[in-house]
């Protein structure tokens, strides 16, 4: 912390506070259908369980901070074999989940006064985390009829804004707009960063393997290898291997960026957990189909959840293409937070748009059951008939 302040719930992640009312609601006897949290209804694969389980019963040691041999050398293989990208074994470090990676390169290169540039809408803790090291986030909207991603006018428009940016933060597939990038936004967006050589870019690609159609993904060191040594790859096992729990994510970049991200990880909580590693090398060298199987199921359940949605005339939804939320915006007059805690009285746990820099809007996730999520959805149409 670099403010005198002692965190407050200013900086709690409104996705949990809403997440802990369903669950506080349901303790309660209620009916609440829970939509609120990132997090996939399915389990870690089966060859993942088996290497854990194999792993109890070995010495279960301090790791290296930067995390385990054979899991760097995994993330290089699947950075190789899935992006074309090639890293050297101290271009890796791995942390408590791509959240404390994220917050380990801020730690490591932020001062108070600096600035980070935070397309909207955005992943609710990029603020939160940019502030507990006493930067600034410049909000940059970005719009609807673009898919909500960040154009180079937008871009350079923010670098206009910004007095003393140090990051730039693309995500994609976005949470929570499920959008993805396409080789040409990312060198339009490429033309743009070239011009500003002292800042660094935040891919975080956590949702990478969970698309809906069928083009490669597309990243900016792989699109602008000229970029490379200032990008950092954010990544991890938590969404695609459905291993939310195991907190495991990794950052690939810069040597001096990763060995400083290193430093900060080793006084804070020295390694994630060695066994948590070792089930994510057999996450990641393991058998690759049940990606597709998981996403069939999560574009059956989007599909499913849209028909329900579009029905409305109170909203406006549109197709993501990639992680697992619907972002319908409300065309009613009440706001979203009062609308939130509205809906939890008729049954359906929701994040209002506000939480992730997009007001008249609610993120739904469908990382639930079909009938769970139609029943959610459901109750959310009815609920807005009620409303101007
Ligand atoms: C965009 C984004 N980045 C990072 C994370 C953090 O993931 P984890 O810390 O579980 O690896 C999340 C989790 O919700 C996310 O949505």
């Amino acid at each position: 912390m670099h403010s005198n302040e002692t965190p407050t719930s200013a900086f709690q992640s409104p996705i949990l506070l809403m997440a802990k009312r369903a669950v506080a609601m349901r303790a309660e006897g209620r009916d609440i259908v829970d939509l609120t949290l990132g997090e996939p209804d399915f389990n870690a694969p089966k060859h993942v369980l088996d290497a854990a389980h194999l792993a109890l019963g070995s010495r279960l040691t301090y790791s290296p901070s930067n995390g385990i041999e054979p899991l760097r050398s995994a993330i290089r293989m699947r950075a190789r074999e899935d992006r074309g990208l090639d890293f050297d074994d101290d271009q890796i470090s791995v942390g408590c989940g791509a959240k404390q990676i994220i917050f380990n390169a801020f730690q490591a290169t932020l001062k108070p006064g600096d600035e980070v540039i935070v397309p909207a809408p955005y992943w609710a803790s990029y603020p939160g985390m940019i502030k507990m090291c006493g930067a600034q986030p410049i909000i940059l909207p970005t719009a609807a009829s673009e898919g909500f991603r960040l154009t180079a006018e937008h871009l350079a428009a923010g670098f206009r804004l910004a007095k003393s940016p140090k990051w730039v933060i693309l995500n994609a597939p976005g949470n929570p707009s499920g959008s993805l990038y396409s080789e040409t936004d990312l060198q339009a967006l490429a033309e743009v960063l070239r011009q500003y050589p002292e800042v660094m870019i935040l891919s975080d690609d956590i949702y990478a393997e969970i698309r809906f159609n069928q083009e490669p993904y597309q990243t900016l060191a792989s699109v602008a290898p000229d970029l490379a040594e200032r990008i950092l790859i954010v990544d991890g096992v938590s969404k695609a291997y459905a291993m939310t729990g195991w907190r495991v994510g990794w950052g690939c970049g810069s040597r001096s960026l990763i060995s400083a991200m290193t430093t900060v990880q080793s006084q804070n909580c020295t390694q994630t957990s060695t066994l948590s590693q070792l089930a994510a090398v057999a996450a990641l060298e393991g058998p690759r189909d049940f990606l597709a199987e998981r996403n069939a199921i999560y574009r059956q359940r989007r599909d499913a959840a849209l028909h329900v949605l579009q029905a409305s005339d109170k909203m406006e939804v549109s197709r993501p293409e990639g992680a697992f939320y619907l972002l319908p915006q409300i065309k009613t007059s009440i706001d979203d937070q009062s609308l939130a805690l509205d809906l939890l009285e008729v049954g359906v746990a929701t994040v209002p748009g506000s939480a992730f820099g997009l007001p008249r809007h609610l993120r739904l996730s469908f990382a639930t059951d079909e009938a769970t999520l139609v029943q959610g959805c459901t109750r959310l149409v009815r609920a807005l008939e009620a409303y101007s």
